[in-house]
């Protein structure tokens, strides 16, 4: 979703904000621009429809001078991906520069009040209505730009993050934020922005993350002032970054979802690390224990979440239940946050998210706050809008996932939420010792069971070819690996544009068994667990009807190889842990299926990294 990047300093700003923009595109875009204030005080506005390599090329014979300027990556949503509709917009008369994140709601009747001031508009965006809004307060009122844009923001409604200049006022960027995320990062003379740390990681690590209804006053060689929309000062809170520029590279891979695949092994033992204790006999997770009484009496769990992140909480709601007794349901943010759902004090609501910056998930907690829940996050991303908004939570430390398609996210929200289910069990007394220990030792060998796994890698490559042609795939897992049967078809979907639909395994013959036919390869995941044999069954039928299967069976399996097309041996691993290593393979094949077909893995069309608009 877009991203916005700011520099003010002593550096010249036009190469730090399009390495910025580099370090931004992961998040999807479809434009991108640059807003720079040159030394003789002219404010330059360049913008392109495509990559940011468009936009340097296009800026290539321009004048890009100056040591103050923001810019942007844009993520359609009010009016089409062009030239015009593309960030940063500018005030009538050309001085006033705005790059903005978000969705102003109340765009339209902003614009037509405007419209009847003779105030005229070039895009179809709701963002030019906020700069030309803060324009007309600055000349009706003669007041100062911070004053304008504190009046604008009283009057828009929706979520914003947005960073303006002022070529009148060369020594200044003003940056603000509404549900949507903004970073301010403070070097030596010079302060950067970020929709997050990653443009910023260059040059510094102390960071501001920006709150709700705040405004980040940034001048040329003084402290950072942060204010509220009532002029009242606020805190400001620095924090230092723990993230290397390492993290945010590819590292030899030819794509940052490779890298993240292979990263697993690592990823999942620093997602444990710490949080395993006395000896292996214990779960310690800070943000259990600090509340203990509102796990104890929990009447019921909600968990709420979108997209991959909805896939481990259907796994995260079944160990939920299984280890803690607690009814728990799962929820689509999206839909919760409409639905006028039935949440008191006694409920727990359990927020996942990435990104931590999801606006549906963000709605989610808000309203399950207001009805007084308890409210635990499950993100990646430190300091994030979820991390910050929740009661209390665990972080995953997956490090910085920059492809599109959620992988080494998705691994590690599910081994937190199996840490979860145990210590609330714990706590309760619903797991017994035996069953800790035992629980607690699967655990531990899942970053060995992923590294012998991806020694898949190169059969699933070759496997791949197979596969090209396909317009459809099904796939099919049961009990704790259905929701990985949903998340092995999203993976597919998203990043080679091939549908694919998962289902729970058993549920095939009341309708999708109609769709079985040659052309229609299934993916079953069958390791062996408790339902095997049912699995075995369900593989019968479709090979009955004609049906191609690549089966994921557990090392060892002398049934299912002589039934399958094709067979993927997983090693041998517990059920209540086998989604975090199933799900190697599944990624796997998305991987190389797209690849095959020359889709960008990374940056899949239209879609972005973190959504932050609904
Ligand atoms: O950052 P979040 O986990 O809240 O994001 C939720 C979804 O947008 C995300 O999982 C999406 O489905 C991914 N593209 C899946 O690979």
């Amino acid at each position: 979703m877009c991203g916005i990047v700011g520099y003010i300093g002593r550096q010249e700003a036009y190469p730090i904000l399009i390495k910025g923009l580099h370090r931004l595109e992961y998040r999807g875009y479809d434009s991108a621009g640059v807003a720079l204030v040159n030394p003789d005080n002219v404010l330059n506005v360049y913008k392109t429809r495509g990559k940011v390599e468009d936009l340097e090329r296009f800026c290539d014979t321009k004048d890009v001078s100056g040591t103050v300027g923001i810019a942007h990556t844009r993520w359609a949503t009010h009016g089409e991906p062009n030239d015009i509709n593309a960030h940063p917009h500018f005030s009538t008369n050309g001085k006033i520069a705005i790059v903005h994140n978000g969705t102003i709601e109340n765009y339209n009747v902003l614009k037509q009040a405007l419209i009847e001031h003779d105030c005229e508009f070039r895009s179809e965006t709701d963002t030019e209505v906020v700069v030309k809004l803060i324009e007309y307060i600055q000349s009706t009122n003669d007041c100062s730009l911070v004053d304008a844009v504190r009046g604008a923001l009283k009057q828009v409604v929706g979520a914003y993050a947005i960073a303006v200049v002022d070529c009148e006022d060369p020594d200044m960027i003003i940056a603000a934020r509404k549900s949507s995320p903004l970073v301010v990062g403070i070097g030596d003379h010079e302060t950067f922005i970020g929709s997050d740390a990653s443009p910023i990681i260059d040059y510094t690590n102390q960071v501001v993350y920006l709150g709700d209804d705040e405004i980040a006053i940034i001048r040329r060689d003084a402290p950072l002032q942060v204010i509220n929309n009532d002029n009242i000062p606020a805190k400001i809170d620095v924090q230092t970054l723990e993230l290397s520029v390492s993290q945010l590279e590819k590292g030899g891979y030819p794509h940052f979802m490779l890298k993240e695949i292979f990263e697993q092994p690592n990823t999942i033992y620093d997602c444990i690390r710490g949080r395993i204790v006395n000896n292996d006999t214990e779960i310690k997770l800070s943000g259990v224990i600090d509340h203990p009484d509102r796990f104890i009496n929990a009447s019921r769990v909600v968990i709420v979440a979108c997209g991959t992140s909805w896939h481990a909480g259907l796994i995260g709601g079944r160990l939920i239940e299984n280890y803690t007794r607690i009814p728990a349901r799962v929820e689509y943010a999206s839909e919760f946050r409409y639905a006028n759902p039935v949440i008191t004090s006694s409920d727990v609501v359990i927020a996942i998210s990435q990104s931590g910056e999801t606006a549906d998930t963000l709605a989610a907690i808000k309203l399950a706050k207001e009805r007084g829940a308890f409210v635990y996050g499950v993100c990646n991303v430190v300091g994030s809008s979820i991390a910050r908004e929740t009661d209390s939570g665990t972080y995953i430390h997956v490090g910085p996932e920059i492809g599109v398609a959620s992988t080494k996210a998705f691994t590690g929200q599910v081994t937190v939420l199996t840490m979860l289910a145990l210590a609330i069990g714990q706590l309760r007394g619903t797991v017994n010792k035996s069953q800790l220990l035992e629980a607690i030792a699967n655990i531990k060998k899942l970053p060995e069971l992923i590294r012998e796994t991806l020694k898949l890698n190169d059969r699933i490559e070759k496997l791949s070819r197979t596969f090209t042609y396909a317009h459809n795939f099904l796939y099919l897992g049961r009990g704790y690996n259905y929701p990985s049967a949903l998340e092995g078809a999203l993976k597919l979907k998203e990043i080679s544009y091939i549908h694919a639909e998962g289902y729970p395994a058993a549920e095939m013959k009341h309708g999708p068994i109609a769709l079985i036919d040659k052309e229609l390869p299934t993916v079953v995941i069958a390791p062996n667990d408790d339902l095997h044999e049912k699995v075995i069954s369900n593989i019968q039928q479709v090979k009955a009807r004609g049906g191609s299967v690549i089966a994921i069976v557990t090392k060892g399996d002398t049934e299912i190889p002589k039934i399958a097309d094709y067979v993927l041996e997983i090693p041998p691993v517990a059920e209540s842990v086998s989604p975090v290593v199933v799900s190697v393979p599944l990624q796997l094949l998305a991987y190389h299926i797209a690849i095959m077909k020359g889709c960008d893995v990374d940056m899949p069309r239209n879609l972005a990294k973190s959504v932050t608009v609904e």
